[in-house]
């Protein structure tokens, strides 16, 4: 080790050894304390200062003068970063050639899986299983870890309910409670158990907050809701991020009510520090806090990074402002030096129990890189997810499943062995080589006997219908035919935002030229947002919703195509009948005029109706379920006794096949000081039923679940009547009824 490099290894060495494996509170402020005494002014804003990787020839690699700037001390993370040997690399200029020698963290998009893709985080919502949910981040931070990375910038849990936001497909959909699970779910599978394990990745909720909310669907644009709004829709899942540990936020690109999140004092340092008690490291998104100029608040980068530390950003991605603008608020005392050191302590933090401080390398792992990237057991997990989150739209006359001696099959359309697709966004470092498109897991399945043709038909976008004749000629003589539309897989995701959310270019001509010859048709619809596509759902015989299903995709779809697997998937945000219905979720509120096709003045539109085409928590089944014996106990409690409200139903297999369904209990508060949405879901469970078997599943709620907040903003729970709604989806619902007393 050179100069002062040695720094670090000399305070571990003054530190007792069992200090490093099990570290106390008292031993880490210890290493803490010394390392910020011993640093500059620099170094400390090195410590909070993010790089880029770049794409290199053969994977990720710093950004020009990035290895300098880590010898210099001026660098404490980078983004984008994984790859054993190089992030070894990195570390190592870190440790032996920097003055402090402080380990550097390493960061990356590990969104849906890292090299073994699993489906897109929409999808996985519409398994309504948080515990398959957790297996697949875990297996995300297995991978993940081996290649070097300790920080994902995952999952985000912001809730959209506006289709157009290409971001949509990130996340688990329009509701706060499905995404508080699933956000739980991520965390635990990405921190795992213990984070000083050396297979846990640091998470992060993102993007604090509400930036779903963006107007118009369009990405990074203005929000502007109420305080109700942001504390019941989109601060949920944020505060069970944190109720589960989180050891990271990460800021979103919108304002708010006029004012930028990166400089949002009230939100980040009031409610989320001081309200919640959180105290992990909040992350700008890229380039956040330079963007406060173009937003209006900061004339300058320096007044950009002094608003950004003030209001409690610690970790600045990619602007370098915190690096070079602020040493001169820090030397003319706009910036008061507790505050740099606070954001360095909550950094050091997360690397000091990460296990940094005792080996820089655990996480860079050439060999176990090679073991663990696409395991079996891995891949095998994602085939399961990727089943369970196909969601049957429709299914007329049993046109599904297909028999697998079938003569001849004709697979049509633009993505139907498009293996790219089946990643879709955020899949790096994903490879459509590893992936296995719809066409060939179709032509797995089948037996041998059976024929499967190809055309594509047309492309995803453009208006060229030169290939239809093929694909006729294809379908004609075809027993059935599997037609896969949709989307590419970079129409979803950042920046990608869409008016019209129909099937692009010309996939609706083709659909009608193809279902037109009347053949048993399945449609397949690989999609990162809801689409509007009421005709299909008028003319399609059969329609799966797939969403883009990662590395197995193929082999999933073929084994819910072939009834090797009962899809059981629901829906995690409503599907518009048309683009003019947005926002359309199903929580909303009634109104004063509650719509009625019978009386004009109330609050419906005249071209379209006011439901949605497939509503949230609605999928089908290959067989029937029944919901009977309903009941809620007791059916009056005084509101002072704060009892437990007992939801049960029997759910019975009436079919013939066995199968999933996700039973979900929803509340409404008829009457409240304030109006309460017409729907609120509140628990759900997925569970497998055998043909003619039944079983009685039991819900407690408490009052914390009936709470709102008051007239005063206060969270409260009120008197009278509510109704309680059990069922398949968020419209196919039984409903019965409790009342709190005031007494
Ligand atoms: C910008 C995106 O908004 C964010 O979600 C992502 O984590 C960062 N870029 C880093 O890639």
């Amino acid at each position: 080790m050179k100069r002062l490099a040695a720094t670090v290894a000399i305070i571990l060495i003054l530190l007792p050894a069992a200090a490093l494996a099990q570290p106390t509170v008292a031993d880490l402020e210890v290493l803490i304390d010394s390392l910020i005494d011993a640093m500059t002014v620099e170094e400390k804003l090195g410590q909070l200062t993010q790089y880029r990787g770049e794409w290199g020839t053969t994977g990720p690699v710093a950004q020009a003068g990035g290895e300098d700037q880590i010898r210099a001390g001026h660098a404490g993370s980078f983004l984008s970063m994984y790859g054993a040997e190089y992030t070894r690399k990195l570390q190592k200029i870190a440790v032996e050639e920097s003055r402090m020698g402080i380990p550097l963290l390493f960061a990356q998009d590990v969104i849906h899986g890292f090299r073994t893709t699993f489906p897109v985080p929409i999808a996985e919502a519409g398994t309504f299983d948080p515990a398959a949910i957790e297996h697949a981040a875990r297996i995300a931070a297995i991978e993940a870890s081996a290649a070097g990375v300790h920080w994902t910038f995952a999952p985000m849990v912001d809730i959209a309910r506006d289709p157009r936001w290409g971001r949509i497909v990130e996340g688990s959909g329009e509701d706060p409670y499905l995404g508080s699970v699933m956000a739980v779910a991520k965390v635990r599978g990405f921190q795992g158990s213990d984070l000083t394990a050396s297979n846990t990745l640091l998470a992060t909720a993102k993007h604090f907050v509400a930036y779903g909310g963006a107007e118009g669907g369009r990405d990074y644009n203005t929000v502007d809701i109420s305080e109700r709004t942001l504390r019941e829709i989109y601060l949920p899942p944020f505060r069970a991020a944190v109720d589960a540990g989180v050891g990271s936020v990460m800021g979103a690109f919108n304002e708010i009510g006029g004012i930028p999140l990166h400089a949002h004092e009230y939100l980040i340092n009031g409610l989320l520090r001081g309200e919640w008690g959180w105290d992990g490291i909040f992350v700008s998104d890229y380039t956040g806090i330079l963007e406060l100029i173009p937003h209006g608040v900061a004339a300058n980068r320096t007044e950009a990074g002094v608003l950004g530390i003030k209001a409690g950003v610690d970790v600045d991605m990619v602007s370098e402002i915190y690096l070079k603008d602020l040493p001169a608020a820090v030397e003319d005392g706009r910036v008061d030096i507790a505050l740099v050191n606070q954001a360095v302590r909550r950094v050091l933090d997360a690397k000091y129990k990460l296990g940094l401080f005792d080996d820089p390398y655990r996480y860079s792992d050439p060999e176990r890189e090679k073991a663990l990237l696409l395991h079996p057991d891995h891949i095998a997990a994602s085939r399961d997810v990727a089943r369970k989150a196909i969601v049957l739209l429709k299914n007329e006359g049993q046109t599904l499943p297909l028999s697998k001696d079938l003569k001849k099959i004709a697979v049509i359309g633009p993505l139907a062995d498009h293996a790219r697709a089946t990643l879709g966004g955020w899949s790096s470092p994903g490879r459509a080589e590893d992936a296995v498109a719809i066409l060939p897991g179709i032509r797995n399945a089948v037996s041998d006997s059976t024929e499967v043709v190809f055309a594509k038909g047309s492309e995803i976008e453009d208006r060229d219908m030169s290939g239809f004749e093929e694909a006729v000629a294809a379908a004609d003589d075809a027993d059935a035919v599997v037609l896969v539309l949709g989307e590419h897989h970079d129409m979803s995701a950042e920046a990608l935002n869409r008016t019209d959310i129909g099937l692009p270019g010309v996939q609706r001509e083709l659909a009608e030229v193809i279902i037109s010859l009347g053949k048993p048709t399945v449609v397949v619809l690989m999609n990162g947002r809801p689409l509007a596509i009421p005709w299909l759902a008028d003319h399609a015989p059969a329609i799966l919703e797939t969403w883009f299903l990662g590395v197995q995709m193929g082999n999933a779809v073929a084994d819910v195509i072939f009834g090797d697997y009962n899809p059981g998937g629901k829906l995690p945000a409503s599907f518009p009948v048309n683009v003019g219905q947005i926002p359309l979720y199903y929580n909303h509120k009634n109104t004063g005029r509650p719509p009625s096709p019978t009386d004009k003045y109330t609050s419906k539109y005249m071209d379209a109706p006011w439901t949605p085409l497939y509503p949230f928590g609605y999928g089908l089944s290959y067989t029937t379920f029944t919901f009977t014996d309903v009941t809620v106990t007791p059916d009056k409690s005084p509101l002072s006794e704060n009892s437990p409200i007992t939801v049960s139903a029997t759910i019975t297999n009436t079919g013939d096949r066995t199968g999933d369904e996700v039973v979900q209990v929803y509340i409404q508060d008829v009457t409240a000081s304030v109006t309460r949405p017409v729907k609120e879901l509140k628990r759900f469970q997925r569970i497998t039923l055998e043909p003619g078997a039944s079983r009685t599943l039991t819900f407690t709620l408490t009052q914390d679940d009936l709470e709102f907040y008051g007239l005063d903003m206060i969270p409260t729970v009120e008197h009278g009547l509510f109704k309680v709604f059990v069922g398949s989806s968020s419209v196919d619902v039984t409903e019965v009824q409790f009342e709190l007393t005031n007494e």
